[in-house]
């Protein structure tokens, strides 16, 4: 009996880490199929003007053959560690059954004996079955948070500052500034950026020019503190910028990035994201400073039209 109980509990704990195994592949080749699927659909213009739909469609069959054959692997382990698990309570059932028979045969059990362990067993074994049920389902739910427990516990690498950026003049000061992205393990990945002394002085225009990669969108980010500097400062009007509030700071940066993204929202709301409390009047004297008022004009809804990912009507210019 006591064998056959360590038998049980062996086989419901490899058992569990066995179908873990298949459910983390699962929840990998979901993710995957989601990805190629949502990547496939954006890029709708370029897969047709480059003709590559059929290829495209091949390798999301592959990644959706891939998904369900995990999911068959997830169920059928599942269903052949439960199963298993009840077989091992009927023949433990049946072990017990056989002991009490011999014994009353023999004069050593009464029938009262019998029904009271049958009864017992009925009411363990059904504890047993549902207990080995939630800890698979706890299982399944824990291998899904993961990944969100992972974000939540990883450690923030910009650190808010005490002080309230107090600009003047506003000029910009990198000073011996060196900074290397981090892989996973927070190891340095090659770095393009490294003892980097310039100065912005106020109301002029520096550009940076270099190649693809030279680390140009880098010194932007670091400016706005999307990534601390490993070695140097960076300052506004003298002010080191990890000292102040990112608040503070991201009020006066802006940035205008390669990728452009629209929100679904109105033109208006779409130019006044980076200053909510914009006036309508300062709105449109940014449109006329870029060109973009007259064409406004021309849509019917003005600067209340809709634009988006998924509303369009403006060029990738405009945009
Ligand atoms: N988030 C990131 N993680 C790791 N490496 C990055 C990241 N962003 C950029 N890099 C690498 O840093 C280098 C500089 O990139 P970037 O500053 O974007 O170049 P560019 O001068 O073209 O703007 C490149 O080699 C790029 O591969
Ligand atoms: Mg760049």
């Amino acid at each position: 009996m006591l064998l056959l109980i360590t038998f049980y509990l062996s086989v419901a704990y490899y058992g569990a880490h066995w179908v873990s195994r298949s459910l983390r592949d699962y929840s990998r080749c979901h993710e995957e199929s989601t990805h190629n699927f949502q990547e496939s659909m954006q890029n709708r213009p370029i897969i047709s003007c480059f003709n590559r739909s059929d290829d495209e469609i091949s390798r999301f069959s592959r990644a959706l053959g891939s998904y369900l054959n995990t999911q068959l692997r997830c169920h059928d382990r599942f269903y052949l560690i439960t199963n298993t698990l009840r077989i091992l309570l009927e023949v433990a059932l049946g072990a017990v059954v056989s002991t009490l028979a011999r014994g009353i045969i023999r004069g050593t059990a009464s029938p009262a004996t019998f029904i009271v362990l049958v009864t017992y067993w009925n009411s363990i074994s059904g504890n047993l079955t549902g207990l080995t049920e939630s800890l698979k389902r706890l299982r399944a739910i824990l291998i899904s948070a993961e990944k969100l427990l992972r974000i939540l516990y990883t450690q923030l690498t910009v650190i808010d500052g005490s002080k309230q950026l107090r600009t003047h003049s506003g000029h910009i000061l990198f000073e011996d500034v060196s900074f290397s992205y981090k892989g996973q393990a927070g190891e340095d990945l090659a770095s393009r950026v490294r003892n980097i002394t310039f100065k912005v002085p106020d109301g002029s225009t520096v550009a940076l020019v270099g190649e693809s990669g030279s680390g140009k969108s880098t010194l932007a980010n670091l400016l706005s503190r999307g990534d601390d500097v490993d070695k140097g400062a960076i300052k506004i009007d003298d002010q080191d910028i990890k000292d102040v509030t990112l608040s503070s700071l991201r009020d006066v940066v802006g940035i205008v990035h390669q990728d452009h993204f629209i929100f679904d929202r109105s033109i208006i709301d779409n130019v006044r994201f980076g200053r909510p409390d914009a006036t309508d009047d300062e709105v449109k004297e940014v449109c006329k400073a870029i060109g973009l008022h007259d064409m406004i004009m021309k849509f019917e809804e003005k600067y209340e039209k809709r634009v988006g990912e998924r509303v369009n009507g403006l060029s990738g210019g405009q945009k």
